[in-house]
């Protein structure tokens, strides 16, 4: 299941920055054919829905208050596969909202 942490880098001690509140995050995640839908992070940062959604994703955004954290065409909703510690290719280490 998808998860939001604090920060992205994973760190164990890392500063209170990386405390950043994590339970109801807004996801906006838009699917290969256009469909819209909004999940809502948990106490523990997951994320999920039980909706069907087309893959590759057309765009993924982490959303909290003014704030848009947003990748374009997430080929998987398994986004621990690449947003790890370490992560694979480039992306930024794991999923957070800023
Ligand atoms: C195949 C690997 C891969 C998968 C799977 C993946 N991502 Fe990404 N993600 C990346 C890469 C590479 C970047 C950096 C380049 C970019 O923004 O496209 C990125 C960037 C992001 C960003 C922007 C981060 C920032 O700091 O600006 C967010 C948010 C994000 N991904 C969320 C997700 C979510 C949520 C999922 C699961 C639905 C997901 N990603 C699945 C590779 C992946």
């Amino acid at each position: 299941m998808p998860q939001l942490y604090g920060c992205g880098h994973g760190l164990s001690g890392c500063g209170l920055a990386c405390r950043r509140r994590i339970n109801g995050v807004t996801i906006e995640v838009i699917d290969a054919r256009g469909a819209f839908t909004k999940l809502t992070s948990n106490a523990a940062g997951n994320f999920h829905t039980s909706a069907a959604l087309a893959q590759p994703l057309r765009s993924v955004s982490v959303v909290r208050g003014n704030t848009t954290a947003a990748m374009m065409g997430a080929p998987a909703g398994a986004c621990s596969s690449c947003h790890g510690v370490p992560p694979a290719i480039s992306a930024p280490g794991r999923v957070y909202a800023r």
